[in-house]
């Protein structure tokens, strides 16, 4: 795979069924992609221009709550509830990039249409396009400053090409996830079939994120098992909520805590709820 910008070409398995169950807080959008792809893939013997179907999805938001592990996953419980393996091959735009604008699109169009295709081997398959924008934002393509019209432009070409790609595999469906929906938003939304929002955690998932980190050090450290039902976690939460964390630093904010000093990283066992409150109290005062 020479310089394709392929970078992942798997059989659903229970590595993705447990990343995808770790998601926490995210039932409404995860229901809604499934539902869309398990459609999308039923859609795909019948006319896409008098369905409107295009077997696209986007999902937006902020880095860290999800949108990756989304895409990357569903091919789990998509193969469940179709009852078939499904294939997840994904492409990272930003390495299929040339400094030359032409070239680049070329190759864009190339693997689109013939790699992937290729790669499906005609069984179901989720096709993962992650962080659309970095396209957009590449040195040879455009530059941060340059014309908005260009940066659509650019992403336009991509979504052209998966176009084609719909039209040439019905077995495909697409999914983009998006850091930046401004800088796509248009070109995006007017080919998705659904655009999914995935929020920054609420004080209940963040919660549910740190019962679930803590029961995962417990395994290795039975003394933290306590602080797993403790009720100061959903105060610590509330904290973590008001400092607008994302879900990626509230999984972290455990190691955070116990390297932050070193009787806690030479026995994290003893970790106590104060000092688990503390510390999201030290996070919201931006310390
Ligand atoms: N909703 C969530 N629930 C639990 N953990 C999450 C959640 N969202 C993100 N994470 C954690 O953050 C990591 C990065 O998530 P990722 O899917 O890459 O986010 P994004 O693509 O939105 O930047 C995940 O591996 C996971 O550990
Ligand atoms: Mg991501």
């Amino acid at each position: 795979m020479e310089h394709t910008g392929i970078v992942r070409d798997e059989v659903a398995g229970e590595r993705h069924a447990a990343a995808w169950d770790n998601l926490i807080g995210l039932g409404g959008q995860k229901n809604q992609l499934l539902a869309w792809a398990a459609l999308a893939l039923r859609a795909a013997t019948l006319d896409r221009t008098a369905t409107a179907v295009n077997r696209l999805a986007a999902i937006e938001g902020p880095p860290g709550t999800g949108k990756t592990t989304l895409a990357r996953n569903l091919c789990a419980p998509l193969g469940d509830l179709c009852a078939a393996p499904v294939r997840v091959i994904e492409f990272a735009a930003h390495e299929a990039m040339s400094s030359e604008h032409g070239r680049t699109q070329r190759e864009v169009h190339r693997v689109l249409t013939e790699v992937v295709p290729g790669l499906s081997n005609g069984q179901p398959t989720v096709f993962v396009v992650d962080e659309v924008e970095s396209l957009a934002m590449h040195p040879g393509a455009v530059s941060l400053e340059a014309n908005p019209v260009d940066v659509h432009r650019t992403t336009d070409a991509v979504l052209t090409a998966l176009d084609l790609l719909a039209d040439l595999s019905p077995n495909i469906i697409t999914v983009v996830t998006t850091n930046f929906p401004d800088l796509v938003d248009a070109a995006l939304r007017s080919r998705a079939d659904v655009t999914i929002s995935v929020p920054l955690p609420t004080a209940e998932a963040i919660a549910d994120i740190l019962r679930s980190t803590l029961a995962a050090w417990a395994a290795e450290f039975p003394g933290l098992k306590t602080l797993v039902d403790h009720h100061s976690i959903s105060t610590a939460a509330k904290e973590l909520a008001s400092a607008h964390i994302d879900a990626r630093q509230a999984r972290k904010f455990v190691l955070d805590v116990l390297s932050s000093d070193l009787s806690t990283a030479a026995d994290p066992g003893s970790l106590t709820a104060t000092a688990l409150v503390s510390a999201a109290r030290d996070r919201r005062g931006g310390r």
